[in-house]
C-alpha cells in the first residue's frame, strides 16, 4: 500500500505491520484466541497510530501546498515529537505550540523536537484552553504565517482515514479489535474501517472517559459523515490519573515481558492489554472470540 506524500528523507514505513498470534493459557483456557496487531513496529521515530493519522495528513498539506505544519501539545507529548520527526522526514517546517511555560534544559521530548527541526512557541494555560478558537489561531498566524493545522493528539478527519485502513491488513479472520483510547480518533477510524459483524472496543486511557463515546461519534459524523455502531468504549482501566504510574499496571507490564518478550507501552498499550485479560477471566467474551489488540505505540 503506498502513501501519497514524498519523502524528503529516506522513510521506510514497515507497512502492513506484523500480526503475531500471542499464546497464552489464560486465554486459551477462556476459549479465546488473541493476535496483536503491531502498529509499534511501522517506524521507529513515527510509530503506531501516529504514522496512521500523520499520512492522509501529510499527502493534504502538501496538496494545499503549505510548507508549514503547526501543532500543539504538552510538554511531554509524543505527538509534538512525531510532528517534528514528519517534518524531518518529509520536508515541512514544523511549529510546535507548547501548553505552559519554557522550562530550561528542554526535556527529552523537546529536545528531539528542536533538534529534528520543530520551532517551539508557548501559550499560557488560559490561551492554551482556547487553542481552537478564532482569535488564538489567528495571533498564531500573525506570528508565524500560513500553515497546516494538526489538532492536538492528531485527530481529525485525514486522521480517522489513515486509521480506517488497519483493519483491511488483517488478512486472517477476527471478531473483535481492541485499541486504547486518549482523544478516540484511532477508535473511530478503525470501526469505521471493520467489515459486517466485526466489533471495536476502545479502552479508555483516562479517567472519566465517559467523553469519548461521544468524541468517537462526532469524529465519525465529521470525517465520514454517519457513526458507525459498532464500537464501544470501556472506562474501567484507566488506573487513576493519566501518565501516573500504578503498581498493579507495573506488575502487569512486568509479567507479560517475561511471559512474552513485549514491554508494552505503560501509558496506553498496558491498560489495554490489562482489560482485555481481566474481561476474559470474567469470561466477557463469547468462547471463540478471535481478539486482535493493536499496538499502537
Ligand atoms: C501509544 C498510543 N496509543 C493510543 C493513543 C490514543 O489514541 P487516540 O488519541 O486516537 O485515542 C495514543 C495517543 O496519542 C498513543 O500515544
Amino acid at each position: 500500500m503506498g502513501y501519497a506524500v514524498a519523502s524528503a528523507r529516506p522513510f521506510a514505513p514497515r507497512l502492513p505491520s506484523p500480526l503475531e498470534e500471542l499464546r497464552d493459557d489464560r486465554l486459551t483456557s477462556a476459549g479465546l484466541g488473541l493476535f496483536l496487531k503491531r502498529d509499534d513496529l511501522i517506524n521507529a521515530d513515527i510509530p503506531g497510530n501516529k504514522w496512521r493519522k500523520l499520512k492522509y495528513n501529510l499527502a493534504s498539506a502538501r496538496k494545499q501546498d503549505h510548507h508549514v505544519l503547526l501543532t500543539f501539545g504538552g510538554a511531554y507529548s509524543n505527538h509534538i515529537r512525531v510532528t517534528a520527526a514528519a517534518g524531518h522526514y518529509f520536508g515541512f517546517t514544523t511549529i510546535g505550540v507548547i501548553r505552559g511555560e519554557e522550562h530550561l534544559p528542554l526535556n527529552p521530548s523537546l529536545d528531539y523536537a528542536v533538534r529534528h527541526g520543530m520551532r517551539l512557541t508557548y501559550l499560557d494555560r488560559a490561551a492554551y484552553r482556547e487553542k481552537m478558537s478564532p482569535e488564538v489561531i489567528a495571533m498564531l498566524h500573525h506570528q508565524f504565517g500560513e500553515f497546516y493545522l494538526l489538532p492536538e493528539g492528531g485527530s481529525n478527519a485525514e486522521a480517522l482515514r489513515g486509521c480506517a485502513e488497519i483493519p483491511g491488513e488483517i488478512d486472517r479472520h477476527f471478531d473483535l479489535i481492541c485499541c486504547p483510547c486518549g482523544t478516540g480518533g484511532t477508535l473511530a477510524g478503525l470501526a469505521h474501517g471493520l467489515r459486517p459483524g466485526q466489533r471495536a472496543l476502545g479502552f479508555s486511557a483516562l479517567k472519566g472517559g465517559d467523553f469519548l463515546a461521544r468524541e468517537v461519534s462526532r469524529f465519525q459524523g465529521e470525517a465520514f459523515g454517519a457513526v458507525s455502531g459498532n464500537w464501544s468504549v470501556e472506562c474501567g482501566f484507566h488506573f487513576g490519573e493519566f501518565a501516573k504510574r500504578k503498581p498493579a499496571l507495573d506488575h502487569f507490564i512486568a509479567d507479560f515481558d517475561e511471559r512474552h518478550g513485549l514491554c508494552l507501552d505503560w501509558v496506553y498499550v498496558a491498560k489495554m492489554m490489562y482489560g482485555i485479560f481481566a474481561l476474559a477471566a470474567e469470561s466477557a467474551f463469547p468462547d471463540g472470540t478471535a481478539i486482535v489488540a493493536l499496538i499502537t505505540g
